[in-house]
Order: structure tokens, then sequence, then C-alpha cells
């Protein structure tokens, strides 16, 4: 998801506000993902110190962990202009070489879903990205001319859910590959307090506890529910976050104690109950709950695999025992093929 496609329209809602006013600007601000965080110290310490523009970046994982953030920082930390946009609105080639010309030295190049950029326009970005350079042609037929402009040394920094759907070449020309991970249940816990300082919401301990842990991993999740129960705790009670308010709320979304929601539940009911736990093909499952694979594999799928209650084979997604008992359903015995 993008942030063009998370606005309504053109203009932006209070909310989207509190949201960009809460957005980390600088390393020390995040929290979490402290491998990447080192390894970007030392990218960016690196290029500060030769004077040189950092090389190109790509940042992969699941949707709300931080890439864009990332990006942003990234960009502060150089002291860099940073140009934002996404594979699927460069629609020619042309378009991005109308960006890249009005780039100056040094700047980001902030590409989101990377993954969906035109093969047309990748050819474009691949003299770019390596050798600063544009190839355009001048004229038409026998007259025509092949120029090459040069271009001032910027950073590309991709953003991708998707690192398979990525060209070869094009993954090729970042020098430095990061995966971001889902955060850990500390992390997760000092994200709600920072953001509820921020907020102005009144939270003890145990309600920071009970958003934090059913947040699944996610920074953009765990700001989501901290404003749902916050509207919770104003309407329903005295407007501080305890654990018991913060759990009432919760359950009253529909958000169970690891985190899965009504989607996340029904993609593992249609599997245990529909398809006999499996092997069954993404498609099949996304048409049996109507919902669009694409969005089961962004956004569903890795945490449901990073719980381990899901297993990718070969031949489709299986449920584990692991998924059978959070759901309490009985698990029917299984007999072994005797060849
Ligand atoms: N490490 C962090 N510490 C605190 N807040 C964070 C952190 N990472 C992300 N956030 C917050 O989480 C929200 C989602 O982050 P972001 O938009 O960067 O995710 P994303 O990986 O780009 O998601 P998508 O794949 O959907 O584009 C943002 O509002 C951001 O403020
Ligand atoms: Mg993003």
């Amino acid at each position: 998801m993008t942030d063009a496609s998370r606005m309504v329209s053109g203009k932006k809602r209070a909310e989207d506000r509190v949201d960009a006013a809460m957005r980390p600007t600088r390393l020390n601000e995040m929290t979490g993902q402290d491998r990447l965080v080192e390894n970007l110290r030392i990218l960016i310490e690196a290029a500060k110190g030769r004077h040189e523009p950092l090389d190109h970046v790509l940042l992969y994982g699941p949707p709300g962990l931080g890439k864009t953030t990332f990006a942003h920082v990234i960009a502060n930390e150089m002291e860099v202009n940073i140009r934002i946009t996404a594979g699927p609105s460069i629609e020619r080639a042309g378009d991005l070489a109308a960006i890249l010309t009005h780039l100056r030295e040094g700047d980001v190049l902030f590409i989101d879903e990377i993954h969906r950029l035109g093969r047309a326009v990748e050819e474009v970005l691949y003299p770019a990205m390596e050798d600063f350079a544009l190839d355009i042609v001048i004229g038409k037929g026998p007259s025509a001319k092949n120029v090459r402009l040069n271009l001032p040394r910027f950073t590309v920094i991709g953003a991708t859910t998707r690192l398979a759907l990525l060209t070869a070449p094009l993954r090729a020309r970042f020098g430095a590959v990061y995966r971001l991970d889902f955060y850990s249940i500390e992390a997760m816990h000092d994200i709600v307090v920072r953001a509820a300082g921020l907020l102005n919401v009144p939270i003890d301990v145990d309600g920071t506890h009970e958003i934090a842990r059913r947040a699944r991993g996610t920074p953009r999740v765990a700001l989501r529910l901290l404003k749902r129960v916050r509207d919770y705790a104003e309407v329903r009670a005295d407007g501080e976050i305890t654990e018991q308010v913060a759990g009432e709320a919760l359950d009253l979304l529909e958000i169970d104690l690891l985190g899965l929601d009504d989607i996340d539940r029904r993609v593992l009911h249609a599997i245990i109950e529909k398809f006999d736990g499996g092997p069954v093909g993404l498609e099949t499952i996304a048409a049996s709950i109507s919902e669009e694979p694409d969005t089961i594999m962004d956004v569903y799928e890795p945490y449901l695999l990073q719980l381990g209650f899901l297993e990718r084979t070969p031949r489709g997604r299986t449920a584990t025992r692991r998924a059978y008992e959070h759901l309490k359903i009985k698990r029917p015995q299984r007999q072994e093929p005797l060849f």
C-alpha cells in the first residue's frame, strides 16, 4: 500500500497529519530493527566521510514495518532532499527521465512498490543507477541519434513487499539490500509508549503491553490499535488505557490475543475446514473467502508464517498443529501413507 493509495482524496485527514507527526525522523528515534539501524549508520557515516552520495538501498518486508519511514530517515541523516514516487505511477520511460533530470547531487529518489515498474521504465533506470547517465534518442528514423546525458550522482531507495517480483538486473543494481522483520514485543512496547506520549494519551504499563502484544509485530498496526483503544477509553471509560480497557476494546474489534483479526482467522478456517488442513493453493483460499490473493500474500500470510500457523509447500499452504490449537479445533489423525 502506498501513502497515496491510503489517502482518500487529495486532502489529508486530521488523522493522517497525526500519523505524519508520529513518524520518526532520525535514526536514533527508530525503535527496533537494531541490525538495520546499525548497518545504516555505517553506510551513512562512510558515505559522508568520503563526501559521496549513498549507495542505492533496497528495503523489503511486509507492509507497515517502516520501509517508507526509513527512506525518509536516511535522507534526513544524509541531509539531502527526498523525491518520492512509486512504481505504478511512473508510466512511461519519459516520466522517469523527467524525474531524473530534476534531481540534484546527492538527492534520494524513493521508489515505493519498485517491483511494479514497467519494463521500459526499468531500462532507463539501469544506466541511471549504474553510470548516472540517461540515454535518449533524438529525432526519428535513419537520422535518429543516441545521446547520453550525465545525471547528478543520486541515490535510489527502493521499497517492496515482494522481493521475488523484482527483476534480477534491477536487484543487482542495489549496493545495499535490507530486510525488515517483524518487531520484537519489547520494541512494540516502546513504540506504543512513544506514540501514546505524542498523542497525549494516558496509558499504564499493562495497557501498553496489551496493545503491544496484539499488534502483530507491526508499528502501523500498533498505532492504529492505540487510536482505536483511545476512542474506547474516552467513550466507555475515564480516558485512561489500562489492561482491562485495552482488552475490552480489542476484543470488540475482534483482535485476538496474538493479534489475529477476522481475516486471519477466515484464512485459517478455510484451510482447515474446507480443504482438510491443506495443502491448498493461495488462489483457492482467496476465492473461498472472497479476498484478493495479493492481499492475503502481502498482508496476512507473513504474520501467519511467522507465528508458525501456516506452512508454504510446493503444493500449497498447510495449516500447522499450532493453528489448530490456537483456533481450538481438533486435528484429525492423519494416516501416514504406506509407500
Ligand atoms: N521503527 C519505528 N519506530 C516507530 N514508529 C515506526 C517505526 N517504523 C514504522 N513506524 C511507524 O509505522 C507506520 C508505518 O510505517 P511505514 O509507512 O514506514 O511502513 P512501510 O513499511 O512503508 O509500509 P508499506 O509497505 O505499507 O508501504 C508509520 O506511521 C511510522 O510512523
Ligand atoms: Mg511504505
